[in-house]
Protein backbone atom coordinates (compact mmCIF):
# COMPACT_ATOMS: atom_id res chain seq x y z
CA UNK A 1 0.00 0.00 0.00
CA UNK A 2 1.37 3.53 -0.91
CA UNK A 3 -0.13 7.01 0.21
CA UNK A 4 -2.90 4.71 1.76
CA UNK A 5 -3.92 3.38 -1.99
CA UNK A 6 -4.34 -0.15 -2.76
CA UNK A 7 -2.07 -1.78 -5.92
CA UNK A 8 -3.75 -2.51 -8.75
CA UNK A 9 -2.53 -6.22 -9.16
CA UNK A 10 -2.94 -8.12 -13.12
CA UNK A 11 -3.30 -11.83 -12.58
CA UNK A 12 -2.16 -13.51 -16.02
CA UNK A 13 -3.84 -16.98 -15.55
CA UNK A 14 -3.10 -19.84 -17.95
CA UNK A 15 -6.41 -21.33 -19.06
CA UNK A 16 -7.14 -24.64 -20.69
CA UNK A 17 -10.29 -26.90 -20.68
CA UNK A 18 -8.98 -30.07 -21.74
CA UNK A 19 -12.63 -31.41 -21.92
CA UNK A 20 -13.76 -28.50 -24.23
CA UNK A 21 -12.98 -29.69 -27.74
CA UNK A 22 -11.26 -27.22 -29.54
CA UNK A 23 -9.93 -25.16 -26.53
CA UNK A 24 -6.54 -24.31 -26.23
CA UNK A 25 -4.12 -22.79 -23.47
CA UNK A 26 -3.57 -19.35 -23.58
CA UNK A 27 -3.35 -16.40 -20.44
CA UNK A 28 -6.04 -14.97 -19.62
CA UNK A 29 -5.48 -11.30 -17.44
CA UNK A 30 -7.38 -10.26 -13.94
CA UNK A 31 -7.14 -7.14 -12.73
CA UNK A 32 -8.13 -6.27 -9.15
CA UNK A 33 -7.26 -4.07 -6.21
CA UNK A 34 -5.08 -5.75 -3.47
CA UNK A 35 -6.41 -5.90 -0.07
CA UNK A 36 -5.28 -6.16 3.03
CA UNK A 37 -3.74 -9.17 4.23
CA UNK A 38 -4.46 -10.68 0.67
CA UNK A 39 -3.52 -14.38 -0.23
CA UNK A 40 -3.72 -16.00 -3.76
CA UNK A 41 -6.92 -17.81 -2.60
CA UNK A 42 -8.80 -14.70 -1.79
CA UNK A 43 -7.52 -12.94 -4.85
CA UNK A 44 -8.52 -16.15 -7.03
CA UNK A 45 -11.88 -16.18 -5.17
CA UNK A 46 -13.17 -12.43 -5.40
CA UNK A 47 -12.42 -13.11 -9.55
CA UNK A 48 -14.33 -15.99 -9.52
CA UNK A 49 -17.15 -14.32 -7.79
CA UNK A 50 -16.91 -11.33 -8.85
CA UNK A 51 -15.31 -11.69 -12.61
CA UNK A 52 -15.54 -14.96 -13.88
CA UNK A 53 -17.14 -17.65 -12.45
CA UNK A 54 -15.72 -20.46 -15.15
CA UNK A 55 -12.07 -20.21 -13.19
CA UNK A 56 -11.37 -23.53 -12.42
CA UNK A 57 -8.70 -23.67 -9.25
CA UNK A 58 -8.82 -25.81 -6.05
CA UNK A 59 -9.14 -25.25 -2.32
CA UNK A 60 -9.86 -27.07 0.96
CA UNK A 61 -8.23 -25.80 4.00
CA UNK A 62 -7.20 -22.42 3.27
CA UNK A 63 -4.11 -23.27 5.76
CA UNK A 64 -1.31 -24.85 3.88
CA UNK A 65 -2.60 -28.32 5.17
CA UNK A 66 -4.32 -30.33 1.89
CA UNK A 67 -2.23 -29.44 0.00
CA UNK A 68 -4.71 -28.98 -2.65
CA UNK A 69 -4.18 -25.80 -3.95
CA UNK A 70 -0.23 -26.17 -5.38
CA UNK A 71 0.21 -24.17 -8.80
CA UNK A 72 3.15 -22.34 -10.38
CA UNK A 73 3.45 -18.39 -8.85
CA UNK A 74 5.49 -17.22 -11.13
CA UNK A 75 7.64 -20.12 -12.47
CA UNK A 76 8.11 -21.77 -8.80
CA UNK A 77 5.69 -24.00 -7.73
CA UNK A 78 3.32 -23.42 -4.20
CA UNK A 79 0.83 -22.81 -2.16
CA UNK A 80 -1.63 -20.40 -3.21
CA UNK A 81 -3.41 -20.07 -0.03
CA UNK A 82 -0.09 -19.29 1.86
CA UNK A 83 0.98 -16.84 -0.38
CA UNK A 84 0.49 -13.59 0.41
CA UNK A 85 0.11 -11.07 -2.91
CA UNK A 86 2.46 -8.01 -0.81
CA UNK A 87 5.01 -10.25 -1.61
CA UNK A 88 4.76 -10.91 -5.27
CA UNK A 89 4.87 -7.93 -7.91
CA UNK A 90 1.94 -6.04 -9.48
CA UNK A 91 2.38 -8.21 -12.43
CA UNK A 92 1.63 -12.07 -11.52
CA UNK A 93 1.36 -15.25 -13.63
CA UNK A 94 -0.09 -18.69 -12.40
CA UNK A 95 -0.36 -21.75 -13.97
CA UNK A 96 -1.21 -25.39 -12.95
CA UNK A 97 1.45 -27.97 -11.53
CA UNK A 98 2.99 -29.66 -14.56
CA UNK A 99 3.30 -33.56 -14.37
CA UNK A 100 -0.34 -34.25 -13.17
CA UNK A 101 -3.24 -34.44 -15.14
CA UNK A 102 -4.66 -31.15 -15.51
CA UNK A 103 -8.44 -31.42 -14.90
CA UNK A 104 -8.33 -27.00 -15.97
CA UNK A 105 -7.17 -24.24 -14.91
CA UNK A 106 -5.12 -24.49 -12.58
CA UNK A 107 -6.67 -27.49 -11.13
CA UNK A 108 -4.74 -30.63 -11.18
CA UNK A 109 -5.22 -34.15 -10.30
CA UNK A 110 -2.32 -35.09 -7.79
CA UNK A 111 -4.42 -37.32 -5.56
CA UNK A 112 -5.00 -39.48 -8.96
CA UNK A 113 -0.79 -39.63 -8.86
CA UNK A 114 -0.16 -40.09 -4.91
CA UNK A 115 -2.54 -42.76 -4.82
CA UNK A 116 -1.06 -44.64 -7.10
CA UNK A 117 2.92 -43.78 -5.89
CA UNK A 118 1.61 -44.98 -2.64
CA UNK A 119 0.20 -48.22 -3.35
CA UNK A 120 3.52 -48.61 -5.57
CA UNK A 121 5.44 -48.06 -2.45
CA UNK A 122 3.21 -49.24 -0.39
CA UNK A 123 2.83 -46.77 1.89
CA UNK A 124 2.17 -48.55 4.86
CA UNK A 125 2.94 -50.36 7.72
CA UNK A 126 3.90 -53.99 7.05
CA UNK A 127 3.04 -56.53 9.99
CA UNK A 128 5.39 -59.13 9.94
CA UNK A 129 4.50 -62.61 8.44
CA UNK A 130 1.78 -64.36 10.81
CA UNK A 131 1.91 -61.54 13.12
CA UNK A 132 -1.25 -59.53 14.22
CA UNK A 133 0.18 -58.37 17.54
CA UNK A 134 -1.84 -55.17 18.67
CA UNK A 135 0.82 -54.84 21.80
CA UNK A 136 3.64 -54.28 19.29
CA UNK A 137 1.82 -51.48 17.58
CA UNK A 138 0.80 -49.89 20.67
CA UNK A 139 4.32 -50.59 22.16
CA UNK A 140 5.77 -47.36 23.26
CA UNK A 141 8.04 -45.77 20.98
CA UNK A 142 11.07 -43.43 21.80
CA UNK A 143 9.79 -40.11 21.75
CA UNK A 144 12.85 -38.80 20.05
CA UNK A 145 12.26 -41.47 17.18
CA UNK A 146 8.69 -40.83 17.24
CA UNK A 147 9.66 -36.76 16.77
CA UNK A 148 11.87 -37.36 13.91
CA UNK A 149 8.57 -39.93 11.90
CA UNK A 150 6.31 -37.17 12.99
CA UNK A 151 8.67 -34.86 10.96
CA UNK A 152 8.52 -36.72 7.93
CA UNK A 153 4.65 -36.92 8.63
CA UNK A 154 3.79 -33.94 8.26
CA UNK A 155 3.95 -34.13 4.20
CA UNK A 156 0.72 -32.90 2.64
CA UNK A 157 1.23 -34.23 -0.59
CA UNK A 158 0.81 -30.97 -2.83
CA UNK A 159 3.26 -32.27 -5.19
CA UNK A 160 5.13 -28.94 -5.37
CA UNK A 161 8.39 -31.20 -5.20
CA UNK A 162 7.48 -33.75 -8.15
CA UNK A 163 6.47 -30.38 -10.09
CA UNK A 164 9.24 -28.85 -9.78
CA UNK A 165 11.83 -32.27 -10.85
CA UNK A 166 13.61 -32.43 -13.62
CA UNK A 167 13.63 -36.56 -13.45
CA UNK A 168 9.81 -36.07 -13.02
CA UNK A 169 9.55 -34.43 -16.14
CA UNK A 170 11.49 -36.66 -17.80
CA UNK A 171 10.35 -39.88 -16.40
CA UNK A 172 6.73 -40.49 -15.63
CA UNK A 173 7.21 -43.01 -13.13
CA UNK A 174 9.33 -41.57 -11.06
CA UNK A 175 8.49 -41.22 -7.21
CA UNK A 176 9.89 -38.03 -6.93
CA UNK A 177 10.84 -36.45 -3.37
CA UNK A 178 7.36 -37.29 -1.67
CA UNK A 179 7.92 -40.91 -2.38
CA UNK A 180 11.61 -41.19 -1.28
CA UNK A 181 10.15 -39.01 1.72
CA UNK A 182 7.80 -41.82 2.33
CA UNK A 183 10.52 -44.53 2.12
CA UNK A 184 12.58 -42.69 4.56
CA UNK A 185 9.61 -42.65 6.97
CA UNK A 186 8.51 -45.66 7.15
CA UNK A 187 12.47 -47.40 7.30
CA UNK A 188 12.32 -45.22 10.46
CA UNK A 189 9.49 -46.72 12.18
CA UNK A 190 10.07 -49.75 14.24
CA UNK A 191 6.66 -51.67 13.89
CA UNK A 192 7.45 -52.14 9.89
CA UNK A 193 8.57 -55.18 8.88
CA UNK A 194 10.33 -54.41 5.77
CA UNK A 195 14.34 -54.78 5.78
CA UNK A 196 16.44 -52.61 2.97
CA UNK A 197 15.64 -55.70 0.31
CA UNK A 198 12.70 -55.45 0.52
CA UNK A 199 12.59 -50.94 0.33
CA UNK A 200 15.50 -51.91 -2.49
CA UNK A 201 12.63 -53.97 -4.40
CA UNK A 202 10.24 -50.85 -4.45
CA UNK A 203 12.50 -47.74 -4.88
CA UNK A 204 15.93 -49.19 -5.98
CA UNK A 205 16.00 -48.35 -9.77
CA UNK A 206 15.73 -45.40 -11.92
CA UNK A 207 12.38 -44.84 -11.05
CA UNK A 208 13.31 -44.44 -7.36
CA UNK A 209 15.76 -43.24 -5.26
CA UNK A 210 18.77 -44.06 -8.48
CA UNK A 211 16.77 -41.55 -10.84
CA UNK A 212 16.98 -38.98 -8.66
CA UNK A 213 20.07 -36.50 -9.82
CA UNK A 214 20.14 -34.05 -6.57
CA UNK A 215 18.76 -31.00 -8.29
CA UNK A 216 17.32 -30.11 -4.93
CA UNK A 217 14.74 -27.85 -6.28
CA UNK A 218 12.31 -30.51 -4.49
CA UNK A 219 13.90 -29.33 -1.81
CA UNK A 220 13.85 -25.45 -1.90
CA UNK A 221 10.15 -25.36 -3.30
CA UNK A 222 8.51 -28.24 -0.44
CA UNK A 223 5.87 -25.67 1.68
CA UNK A 224 6.58 -27.65 4.85
CA UNK A 225 10.47 -27.19 4.65
CA UNK A 226 10.93 -31.01 4.83
CA UNK A 227 14.20 -32.15 4.59
CA UNK A 228 14.26 -33.51 1.53
CA UNK A 229 18.06 -33.53 0.64
CA UNK A 230 18.59 -35.72 3.65
CA UNK A 231 15.95 -37.60 3.26
CA UNK A 232 16.58 -38.98 -0.33
CA UNK A 233 20.18 -39.23 0.28
CA UNK A 234 19.44 -41.60 3.00
CA UNK A 235 17.39 -43.53 1.22
CA UNK A 236 20.34 -43.68 -1.55
CA UNK A 237 23.02 -44.50 1.17
CA UNK A 238 20.73 -47.59 2.31
CA UNK A 239 19.56 -48.97 -1.48
CA UNK A 240 23.10 -48.14 -2.69
CA UNK A 241 24.55 -50.41 0.42
CA UNK A 242 21.90 -53.06 -0.55
CA UNK A 243 22.70 -53.23 -4.13
CA UNK A 244 25.91 -54.25 -3.26
CA UNK A 245 25.34 -56.73 -1.04
FE1 LIG B 1 4.56 -31.17 -0.87
FE2 LIG B 1 6.86 -31.25 0.50
FE3 LIG B 1 5.23 -33.36 0.52
FE4 LIG B 1 6.55 -32.74 -1.70
S1 LIG B 1 7.44 -33.44 0.24
S2 LIG B 1 4.41 -33.32 -1.60
S3 LIG B 1 6.57 -30.51 -1.60
S4 LIG B 1 4.79 -31.32 1.34
FE1 LIG C 1 14.29 -34.27 -8.20
FE2 LIG C 1 14.75 -33.54 -5.74
FE3 LIG C 1 16.09 -35.55 -6.81
S1 LIG C 1 14.39 -32.21 -7.46
S2 LIG C 1 16.21 -35.00 -8.94
S3 LIG C 1 13.92 -35.51 -6.40
S4 LIG C 1 16.89 -34.04 -5.37
FE1 LIG D 1 -5.25 -26.45 1.69
FE2 LIG D 1 -3.96 -24.46 0.45
S1 LIG D 1 -6.10 -24.84 0.51
S2 LIG D 1 -3.11 -26.16 1.47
Amino acid sequence: MANGTHRKLRLHVMRYNPRVPGDAPRLQTYELEEADGMTLFIALTEIREKQDPSLQFDFVCRAGICGSCAMVIDGRPGLACRTLTKNLGEEITLAPLPFFELIGDLSVNTGKWMRAMSERLEAWVHMRAGELDLTRIEERMDPALAERIYELDRCIECGCCVAACGTARMREDFVGAVGLNKIARFRLDPRDARTDADYYEVVGDDAGVFGCMSLLACHDVCPKNLPLATQIAFVRRKMAREGLG
